[in-house]
């Protein structure tokens, strides 16, 4: 074989692989979403832990019929899909697969890409099974009609720039500080990093709206500028933070408002548990 074909093949090579990185289908196999009643109640908390209704039911609608605006950072509108089992205007018939592909790799079940206003990002650290348990809750709550608007984006962001920006993301984040060995400070880190998603808001972005997860938790200018660690959450004992994530008083004994009510909302209905595992990650010696 001459060198030049060699060289030829070998690029080709490269280049199907690099297409494959980018468009292949992630297997995730086909599991079935559970029925049993455990599977049931257990997807109902991580469903509330993760704040989905936050962004998919709006004020007073009856359940996660979409239609809420997110403001993009780069200019227009995202609207939410309706996420209720309705047959025209929901996700009715998704398998545990669809689940899958769309909370732990931002993937439609045609294979399509989210937009990173879908925090798929932090849930992706999520297990198949706390997924599919999500998937058995999502799929006992009643169908409701309800057509959502398109997005509302600047002409020059196109979807196909999705996939390029997932690669930019897995390449740009870095890794999150690793948390040691305490089972409670394990438990906070997957609840903050993976359903409450804390980092979305607190943790800065890059040009690109890519997270720096070499500075987890340092604030976000514009968006939540309060720092989630030592010294940002100096005003703050260990109690002070439970009880915070209970009723949203801050230290300085005010409401706390804006989007941060929202997650309290749902930070307020988890177990004590979980909360005083959320205030021992934030607090955990270095
Ligand atoms: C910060 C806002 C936000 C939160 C929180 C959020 N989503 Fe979404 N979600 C979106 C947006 C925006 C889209 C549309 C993305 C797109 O069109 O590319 C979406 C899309 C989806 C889709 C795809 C629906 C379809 O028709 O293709 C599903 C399913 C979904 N979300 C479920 C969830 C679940 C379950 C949770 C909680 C674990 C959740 N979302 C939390 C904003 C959010
Ligand atoms: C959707 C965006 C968003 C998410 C997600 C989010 N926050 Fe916030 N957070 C905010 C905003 C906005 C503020 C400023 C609120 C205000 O103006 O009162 C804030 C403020 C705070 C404050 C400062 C309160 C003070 O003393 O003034 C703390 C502490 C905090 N958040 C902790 C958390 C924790 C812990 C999580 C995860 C469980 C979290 N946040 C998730 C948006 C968010």
């Amino acid at each position: 074989m001459n060198k030049k074909f060699v060289s030829l093949l070998l690029s080709l090579i490269i280049v199907v692989a690099g297409l494959y990185w980018v468009f292949g289908i992630p297997r995730v196999g086909h599991p079935e979403i559970p029925t049993s009643a455990e599977a049931i109640a257990s997807g109902e908390y991580l469903y509330n832990a993760a704040g989905c209704a936050a962004c998919h039911q709006v004020d007073g609608a009856d359940g996660p019929i979409g239609g809420y605006e997110i403001e993009s950072p780069f200019g227009g509108s995202f609207f939410t899909p309706n996420i209720t089992p309705d047959e025209e205007t929901g996700i009715a018939g998704w398998t545990g697969r669809d689940f899958l592909l769309a909370l732990k790799y931002g993937r439609s079940p045609g294979g399509g890409f989210y937009w990173p206003s879908f925090p798929w990002r932090s849930y992706q650290g999520m297990s198949d099974e706390e997924v599919l348990n999500i998937a058995a809750y999502m799929i006992t709550l009643p169908p409701i009609r309800n057509d959502t608007p398109e997005h509302d984006l600047p002409i020059w962001q196109y979807s196909w720039m999705t996939p390029e920006w997932n690669i930019f993301a897995d390449l740009m984040e870095g890794d999150a500080p690793a948390v040691g060995n305490d089972p409670q400070v394990q438990r906070g880190a997957h609840l903050a990093r993976h359903f409450s998603h804390c980092g979305e808001c607190h943790t800065p972005r890059n040009f690109l709206g890519i997270s720096d997860l070499s500075n987890e938790f340092a604030g976000q200018e514009g968006v939540a500028s309060a720092a989630l660690t030592p010294e940002g959450l100096g005003a703050y004992t260990y109690e002070d933070f439970v009880y915070f994530l209970e009723d949203g008083f801050t230290a300085n004994f005010e409401q706390v408002g804006g989007e941060m009510l929202d997650v309290i909302e749902h930070t307020s209905n988890l177990t004590q548990e979980d909360r005083e595992a959320l205030a021992a990650f934030f607090f955990r010696d270095e």
